[in-house]
């Protein structure tokens, strides 16, 4: 009886300590979360992102999930921040200098749908996965162009900074490739005939010609690529506080309600 006894003191006591116990900015954080990771300023995770991104972040004329701020990543990002005991705070700029946030301790985490590669690899660090993506080509309809050897000798629209900016110099030549700052911005200048097509991420490249008359997607896609959070090189205190949080969110579909929310299933 007595070591009953003890046996169940000591186990609230453990729980006890694990609820309160870690970093500074595990206040309220959930208890599965690993703790002793610290953030850019206390109490909040900074994401910086490229909000001209949809579904996966866009802002909104009315009220967003934070500030005017909206999407895929801004949902999961709130939800991760929750479960780490923070406030998101969203920092909207150009893909490569949120790339560069990220990676110099500006921000806690890029989040904006991006790629996972090499070159990356070499300068900060990835979360496990989160979704796949795939570059694509938006071109006019009736286009001379169906598939992607087509592309070689054409005038290729992309965004500047990301992956299909990066393959398509070297695949068809930086001579040929002119980088926008976003893809609502190459796809203007694909209506004005300044460029020949467009390669971009599959998500955007939906919405986008949604939105835009005479525009279609070829069928064969470009490449295909994982989707991860960045953070700076060596932050594993707060890799593993994300991935734990991700898992969780995977586990009790909060994660698949939010991409339900921007990406009806066909
Ligand atoms: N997936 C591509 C990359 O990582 C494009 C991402 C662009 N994201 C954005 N929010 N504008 O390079």
């Amino acid at each position: 009886m007595k070591k009953l006894l003890s046996l169940a003191l000591a186990l609230t006591l453990g729980l006890g300590l694990a609820a309160c116990g870690g970093a500074d900015n595990a206040g309220s954080a959930d208890a599965d979360i690993p703790t002793g990771f610290t953030t850019v300023e206390e109490g909040v995770l900074v994401m910086s992102t490229n909000a001209a991104f949809p579904p996966y972040e866009m802002t909104t004329d009315g009220e967003g999930v934070v500030d005017n701020f909206e999407g895929i990543d801004v949902e999961v990002a709130n939800e991760i921040a929750k479960k780490l005991g923070l406030t998101l705070r969203v920092d909207d700029m150009d893909f490569d200098a949120a790339l560069l946030a990220a990676q110099t301790g500006k921000s806690d985490i890029v989040m904006a749908g991006v790629t996972v590669t090499e070159e990356r690899l070499a300068v900060m660090d990835f979360s496990d996965s989160y979704a796949k993506g795939v570059q694509s080509v938006i071109v006019p309809e009736g286009s001379d162009i169906a598939t992607i050897d087509d592309l070689a000798g054409k005038k290729i629209g992309v965004q500047r900074g990301t992956t299909g900016n990066i393959y398509c110099e070297d695949d068809f030549g930086a001579d040929n490739v002119t980088a926008y700052d976003n893809g609502m911005t190459a796809v203007q200048a694909l209506k004005n005939g300044q460029v020949d097509c467009v390669v971009i991420d599959n998500a955007p490249a939906q919405e986008l010609v949604a939105a835009n008359e005479g525009l279609t997607i070829l069928d064969t896609n470009y490449t295909e690529e994982d989707y991860a959070i960045g953070v700076a090189k060596g932050n594993t205190a707060l890799l593993d506080a994300i991935n734990a949080a991700m898992a969780e969110l995977k586990a009790d579909g909060t994660f698949d309600a939010i991409v339900a929310k921007y990406i009806s299933a066909e």
